[in-house]
């Protein structure tokens, strides 16, 4: 954690790395609540690509009308890979300094907050980072902001899917993202009712899949659904279709659901998370105190050295995997 004296008059705000519904809320959120202890907010455009190029905007508190419910983000995002270098960094503390921006309110997944951690490190740039990212992968905390949307978004999408794999008694294999983490598929397996599921960080076999989908066929059951995370072991869903049609001559249909799962308007739990943590983010600030990320245990929000959340892993329970497979009975 970080302390600082200087009194924040100007707050600057990004967006980086992947979008997630919900950063609206949070943009929002902490420029209505800065504005009631009478400070500015200042928009960096596209993450730090805006903080080198001096994209900033102002925001005003009405000005951030009808965005709550908008996925995407209306400060754009992207992702800057020269913002590992040093020279990098120092161009945009500069640019920040040079615009009156007394410190930041980082919303983007772990790169973005090892950017932000290094401009407190390295030029004593007061930085909070708000956890927005579908993937639910930051450590530290129990949810991301835009997690709970995409989860509802792949759901939505394998409910149809299982009308029609129902219909046709098929196996259907359905991709859902998470290059690192498997949390999306973790939590839409069980939810879903899915067969199986491949994540990044449980070895699930090929073999094992179709034991169980054999078993299954003996029970009497006719169509089933494979949960894949994009990261996940034996491949891309077209290879794990190939790997278990070559191995048991099963036929897979194959659904890579994609970016949709990172747009639409964000379900209520993840405009309320939005809206805590960015209320968290300016009190803290304000205290003085910085480096930190808001995260939440259970119900309640924490506070997260950014060090800390970036240095280590979150594993996917294994708990909602082993549950998804005992069900699917
Ligand atoms: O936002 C996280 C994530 O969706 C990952 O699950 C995925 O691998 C990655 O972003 C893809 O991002 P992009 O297409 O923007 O490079």
């Amino acid at each position: 954690m970080g302390k600082f004296q200087t009194q924040i008059r100007k707050l600057g705000i990004y967006t980086s790395g992947g979008d997630a519904p919900g950063m609206n809320a949070a943009i929002r959120a902490v420029v209505r609540i800065a504005a009631s202890k009478n400070l500015e907010t200042v928009g960096i455009l596209s993450g730090y690509l805006g903080m080198l190029d001096k994209q900033f905007i102002e925001l005003s508190p009405r000005g951030m009308g009808n965005i709550i419910q908008r996925g995407g983000t209306i400060l754009k995002t992207g992702r800057a890979p020269d913002f590992h270098k040093p020279e990098v960094r120092k161009v945009a503390a500069e640019n920040l300094k040079q615009a009156g921006i007394d410190a930041l309110v980082c919303i983007g997944g772990d790169g973005s907050f090892r950017g932000a951690h290094a401009l407190w490190e390295e030029h004593r740039i007061p930085v909070i980072g708000i956890p927005g990212t579908i993937d639910n992968d930051i450590y530290g905390t129990d949810r991301t902001v835009g997690f709970d949307t995409a989860v509802n978004t792949a759901l939505d999408a394998i409910d149809k899917i299982r009308d029609t794999a129902d219909s046709h008694d098929r196996l259907f294999i359905v991709e859902v993202m998470g290059r690192n983490s498997g949390f999306i598929a973790a939590w839409v397996g069980l939810a879903g009712g899915a067969e199986e599921i491949f994540t990044p960080e449980v070895n699930t076999t090929v073999d094992k899949a179709v034991d169980r989908i054999r078993e299954a066929q003996k029970r009497g059951k006719k169509s089933s659904i494979i949960i894949t995370a994009e990261g996940q072991k034996p491949g891309r869903a077209y290879d794990l279709a190939d790997a278990i049609r070559k191995k048991s001559g099963l036929d897979a249909k194959v659904c890579i659901l994609g970016h949709q799962q990172r747009g639409g308007s964000p379900t209520a739990n993840d405009r309320i998370l939005a809206s805590r943590m960015a209320g968290a983010a300016v009190e803290t600030l304000l205290k003085g105190d910085c480096d930190l990320m808001v995260g939440t245990e259970g119900n309640q929000l924490v506070l997260v050295p950014l060090e800390e959340a970036i240095s280590h892993e979150k594993k996917t329970p294994l708990d909602y995997i082993h549950l998804a497979n005992q069900l699917a009975t």
